[in-house]
């Protein structure tokens, strides 16, 4: 954290128009023409096929994608009169989690689309995705266990990428390499996508092929040759284990096992996943959806822009295209200009973030060699005190893991960076409730260098560390309050003018808000 600090004085009570008009002018500016008779027209690029959506991560991942999903689908089933929506994974694998809720029930999945809970919705894990074939069965039946059958209303594309144990065990030669942990979560993503790109990797069909055993047995002798090089038997490596992780919910693993087992489990996931007849070629199935104007679309990010292989902040990047130009190496079908609106979601009123990396607005607070907070010292900050209260309020702790996430001020030079990279239209936020009365919210504005100039957020942490983020504060709201309401004039006063000003800087509407854990905690901004 740069020591110097500059705190504007600026107080934000400037934005005093409601956060609909609000939403309106900046909504109208990009959608709307206004013609040299003066009448207005409506703008619908050619290129955009109606009732196409993307839900993907503005920040730093872990925002809470999956409840604009739901509301999506909800809003396209009930208002636009749809058939059909099929809801696309089009990146990443299970090393992302979404949780929703079904019939009072709290489920959390990794690859499987949200939208598959809906009768008239279908899930595609197309093939951009890495799947790991045992922990899909197990994801499936485990929502099956609680929800009734869905095996019927989800398609895996015969051309995903494949992750198996040995990927997953290279990762962590990989850390043994490098003397230290490159932050991965263990399952097997950045090897899986290296060898797509390098051109060795498997994908789904390779293993529904009849040839498989060979090949996977041949596999599994090369990997266990490139481990003896390095003194290691491929054997012991341990992997996750996920079907051991559900029943305790804690991260568990297990060895990778001999060859004999290794086949032996790609077996019954082979076999399951053909009885299932879940696998399609969805290339075509992508020209029917295109033509079907009955059917809807919505691609569920994963990850975020700031996780984004290309311009997300080193080290702590996933190793995919996390934002909506993603959505065609994915699919390879649909294009971004094909969408009628990419939504970004964001945390307000502040962002986090797992990894080591800090970013300019980070508040340090102890923690120790494991990630799991410390105490406060007796000379705490202000911010400190602030930064754990609303790590404790939001549960900002890993899944899985249970270490703390960091607390960052929120950023608005990196958001708008975030939000240009995912080629969002609009943002939604989400953490509305995580907000006292009493607090000064900091928000960065801005970045300067040591001699005042502004300069832009670039992802690479060497400059940002020159960096010095510019504050202006702006008064806190009551939270309950925020959860409490239905309708965005029910929010508290300070909300919506926090939201209004985030609106007029980052240059995006702000079409929708969470505002507690549950589904009703919602509120959306648009007319319609
Ligand atoms: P990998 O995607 O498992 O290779 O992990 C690479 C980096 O991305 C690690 O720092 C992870 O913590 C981070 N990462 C991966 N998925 C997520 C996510 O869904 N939310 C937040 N961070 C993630």
């Amino acid at each position: 954290m740069p020591e110097k600090q500059s705190v504007s004085q600026e107080r934000f009570l400037q934005p005093t128009k409601n956060l609909q008009e609000s939403l309106q002018g900046i909504y109208e500016r990009n959608k709307i023409k206004i013609g040299p008779d003066g009448r207005q027209k409506k703008l619908i690029h050619p290129d955009v096929r109606r009732n196409t959506f993307a839900v993907v991560g503005g920040a730093l991942g872990d925002e809470g994608k999956g409840r604009f999903v739901d509301n999506l689908n909800e809003t396209l089933l009930e208002k636009r009169g749809i058939d059909k929506i099929w809801t696309v994974r089009f990146q990443g694998g299970n090393n992302a989690g979404h949780t929703i809720e079904k019939d009072g029930q709290v489920l959390k999945l990794h690859l499987i689309p949200s939208g598959v809970f809906y009768d008239d919705a279908i899930g595609i894990i197309d093939t951009g995705v890495v799947v790991h074939p045992e922990d899909l069965v197990t994801e499936i039946n485990y929502v099956e266990d609680a929800v009734g059958n869905i095996t019927n209303r989800l398609i895996l594309s015969e051309s995903a990428i494949l992750v198996t144990d040995l990927e997953r065990a290279e990762e962590k030669l990989n850390n043994a390499r490098a003397g230290k942990s490159r932050g991965g979560t263990g399952r097997g993503i950045g090897p899986a996508y290296a060898h797509h790109l390098d051109r060795r990797g498997n994908l789904i069909r390779d293993l529904l092929s009849g040839g498989w055993k060979k090949t996977f047995a041949d596999k599994y002798d090369q990997y266990e040759k490139d481990f003896a090089a390095y003194g290691l038997s491929l054997e012991e490596i341990e992997v996750p284990d996920y079907a051991a992780t559900l029943k305790t919910g804690v991260e568990q693993k297990r060895a990778v096992g001999g060859k004999i087992k290794f086949l032996k489990r790609l077996e019954n996931a082979r076999s399951w996943v053909l009885d299932a007849e879940i696998t399609q070629n969805t290339l075509p199935l992508h020209h029917t959806i295109f033509e079907d104007r009955r059917h809807a679309v919505v691609f569920e990010g994963a990850q975020a822009a700031g996780l984004d292989a290309w311009v997300g902040t080193r080290p702590d990047v996933t190793s995919s295209n996390t934002r909506s130009y993603g959505i065609s190496e994915g699919t390879r079908f649909w294009k971004r200009e094909n969408l009628e609106e990419v939504i970004a979601v964001i945390k307000v009123p502040y962002t986090s973030s797992v990894g080591s990396r800090r970013m300019p607005t980070h508040v340090d607070l102890p923690k120790d060699k494991g990630g799991l907070p410390l105490p406060l010292p007796e000379n705490a900050t202000y911010e400190q005190k602030w930064a754990e209260w609303v790590r404790e309020e939001a549960h900002e702790y890993g899944t899985t893991t249970g270490r703390a996430r960091d607390i960052n001020h929120l950023d608005l030079e990196f958001i708008r960076y975030s939000l240009r990279m995912s080629g969002a239209d609009s943002v939604a936020v989400t953490h509305l409730d995580v907000a006292r009365e009493e607090d000064v919210i900091k928000v960065c504005t801005h970045y300067e260098d040591e001699g005042g100039q502004t300069v832009f957020y670039e992802p690479d942490l060497e400059r940002l560390r020159t960096v010095i983020p510019s504050y202006v504060e702006l008064p806190g709201w009551d939270g309950q309050k925020a959860q409490s309401a239905k309708k965005a004039k029910d929010l508290p006063d300070n909300s919506r003018k926090f939201l209004a000003f985030l609106q007029d800087r980052l240059g995006y509407p702000i079409v929708a808000a969470t505002t507690g854990p549950s589904r009703e905690n919602f509120v959306s901004f648009r007319k319609s």
